[in-house]
């Protein structure tokens, strides 16, 4: 766990509820007291009190602990809204259809931020038959690589992990591709469109 409930977010959860530190307090079996002190950052929940919290709250212990209100906002499955995240200690992708609570090796891992693609990470896209060809002319040595490319179209992901002294290079369906993505492990993600 690298994180634990902040006061704040008890607090912000509780105004949301529209519920006084009272009416919290009684569901708790705790004193209103104790419950302004963790809002004052002057004390923390007991652990075993974090499950009976977020029932209070309406929200899940790890939204609780992360510390965001993170109830899927994108229901209707829009893959274009598809996260990427990369875990900076093993490598490990993982892709999400709207915002999630991911953690790897302990940390937990922010959506990676896409930027247009630069010269030096410039996805070149060519049609082979019905698929895109895309390639990267990008270092794939063990210190900088392109380490995955993505295909987001408005129904699905196509994803294909890379790796060092391979090539920069991925087919993909052509099937609704609105959009390809790059992640280098050095620069970021990186996105354009086919
Ligand atoms: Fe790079």
């Amino acid at each position: 766990m690298d994180r634990y409930v902040t006061g704040a977010v008890i607090h912000r959860l509780r105004e949301v509820k529209k519920m006084t530190q009272e009416e919290l307090a009684e569901k708790l079996c705790v004193s209103s007291k104790a419950v302004s002190k963790w809002e004052t950052g002057r004390g923390l929940p007991d652990i075993s009190l974090l499950s009976p919290l977020a029932n209070a709250l309406d929200i899940s212990v790890i939204e609780l602990l992360s510390g965001e209100d993170v109830r899927n906002r994108n229901r209707a499955s829009d893959m274009a809204k598809s996260r990427f995240y990369v875990c900076p200690v093993c490598g490990n992708a993982i892709r999400t259809i709207g915002e999630a609570v991911i953690s790897c090796c302990g940390i937990t891992l922010p959506p990676l931020d896409p930027e247009p693609a630069d010269a030096e990470h410039l996805i070149r896209t060519e049609i082979v038959e019905d698929e895109y060809y895309v390639t990267l002319d990008h270092p794939m040595s063990r210190d900088h690589y392109i380490s995955f490319l993505a295909a987001v179209s408005d129904h699905g992901v196509q994803f294909v992990k890379l790796y060092p002294e391979g090539n920069a290079e991925a087919r993909f369906k052509i099937d609704r591709v609105i959009r390809l993505y790059a992640y280098c492990n050095r620069h970021g993600l990186f996105l354009a469109e086919p």
